[in-house]
């Protein structure tokens, strides 16, 4: 398969991408650094990252930003990053890619555990999370030639323990293989629509 993978050198992103790589044609996408450099809050950004692409078989997205601040602190603008980036970002990557995944291809998205388990400071990226599920759900029901979407939402990662643990006291870590595993069965499984969920109940 030729998968595109955007956020493929970030903590996640290198540990999925080095997976895939092994069985697969990989092309990273990256802001600063990777095969093709896109923004994905930046829809002509994204319009320009598939021209140069072409089609591929699977877009994988392990990116995206949101602010994190106490609520009392938030303004519309600091929304508006999240908004922007992880949640139309996404959004952007499948209603301009999907004219450029092959028939029976697959997007597959990434939010996290915020979504079902928020902490503090994370008004916006719990927010964001959610929203990219139901718009998982409900765009799987549209999408043509048998192209399918998933989500993975992994708690914190355990390559990213030391810069988030403050923030998720008494959260287990998620192993890295777990992480990819997600991945992997969005990928190379048969399921759309999918909430892929690699955490326990905290
Ligand atoms: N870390 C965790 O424990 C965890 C758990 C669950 C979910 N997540 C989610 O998983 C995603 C990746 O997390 P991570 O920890 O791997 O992050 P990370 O280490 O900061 O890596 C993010 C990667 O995405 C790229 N990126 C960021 N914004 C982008 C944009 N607007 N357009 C294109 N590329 C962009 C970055 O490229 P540059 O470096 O070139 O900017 C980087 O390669 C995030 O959405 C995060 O919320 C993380």
């Amino acid at each position: 398969m030729k998968i595109l993978i955007i956020g493929g050198k970030g903590t996640i992103g290198k540990r999925v991408s080095e997976h895939f790589a092994k069985k697969h044609q990989v092309i990273v996408g990256g802001r600063s650094t990777g095969d093709v450099i896109v923004d994905i809050a930046d829809s002509k950004s994204i319009e320009a990252m598939f021209k140069a692409v072409g089609k591929v078989d699977a877009v994988v997205c392990i990116a995206g930003e949101a602010k994190w601040a106490a609520f009392d602190s938030m303004t519309e603008e600091d929304f508006t990053i999240g908004l922007k980036s992880k949640l139309m970002g996404q959004v952007n990557l499948v209603r301009i890619g999907q004219d450029y995944v092959n028939p029976g291809g697959s997007f597959t998205l990434t939010t996290g555990i915020l979504a079902d388990h928020p902490v503090e400071f994370t008004t916006s990226a719990a927010m964001v999370n959610g929203g990219i599920h139901s718009f998982v759900k409900a765009v799987a029901l549209e999408l043509r030639n048998g192209i399918r979407i998933n989500v993975v939402s992994s708690g914190l990662v355990e390559d990213a323990v030391e810069r988030y643990e403050a923030y998720f006291p008494g959260h287990n870590p998620i192993p890295m293989y777990k992480v990819i595993n997600g991945y992997v069965r969005s990928v190379e499984g048969k399921g759309t629509g999918e909430i892929i969920r690699m955490y326990d109940n905290c």
